[in-house]
């Protein structure tokens, strides 16, 4: 197997195209992140990579919260418009048909359209280069109430998830195992 080598690059796909919201219900933005991912079980850590020209920027670092709106396949275009227009001159959530909800946990809107919703506290602001990393604590879970069922058990296949790869958006394929699957011993049916 042949390899190209290049120099380092943020190459690392796919990723979740998330949609951020910021600010308060009176005053809130919308913008789009792929630099983001779990850093921590316990406590639930996060972290968004934002570069400190974003009109978003000065508003989390001034309020110390943020969401984090998981991203479907009807919200691709969104997602996109989100993050090629800034709030600065621009009412996204009314230009894209999006809806805010309160959210429980602080004074950051939720997106309604969104299946799964983590409402974040910054903890530390670290500078890396282009972006500065807010490293946050999810305080607060929202998830769609279509995708719970009886059971309390959040079922995220139907809900038709978006992915990011090396600038171009994905649907999820077919799934092909689940957590610790490939240890399990196979269920034993009782022959008679
Ligand atoms: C798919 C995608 C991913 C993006 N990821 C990031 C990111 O991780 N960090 C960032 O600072 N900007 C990112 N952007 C760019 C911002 O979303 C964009 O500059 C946006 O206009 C900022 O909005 P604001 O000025 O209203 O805060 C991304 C844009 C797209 C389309």
């Amino acid at each position: 197997m042949e390899k190209i080598f290049w120099n380092g690059s943020a190459l690392l796909a796919p990723v979740p195209p998330v949609l951020v919201t910021c600010g308060t219900a009176e005053q809130a933005n919308i913008f789009t992140v792929g630099w983001t991912g779990i850093c921590c079980t316990h406590p639930p850590m996060t972290y968004i990579s934002v570069r400190p020209t974003r009109f978003s920027y000065e508003i989390i670092r001034k309020s110390g919260e943020f969401v984090i709106n998981l991203p479907t396949t009807a919200l691709v275009k969104a997602v996109d418009f989100c993050g090629v227009r800034s709030g600065r001159n621009t009412d996204k959530i009314t230009a894209c048909g999006l809806h805010l909800l309160p959210s429980e946990h602080g004074d950051v809107p939720l997106l309604a359209e969104s299946p799964v919703s983590l409402y974040c506290r910054v903890t530390e602001i670290k500078p890396l280069g282009t972006h500065d990393m807010f490293l946050a604590e999810i305080i607060g879970t929202a998830a769609d109430s279509r995708y719970v069922d009886s059971k309390g058990k959040l079922n995220l296949q139907q809900s038709g998830l978006l992915a990011y790869a090396h600038g171009e958006y994905f649907a999820l394929g077919r799934k092909c195992g689940a957590f610790g699957y490939s240890v399990q011993k196979k269920k034993r049916t009782n022959k008679k």
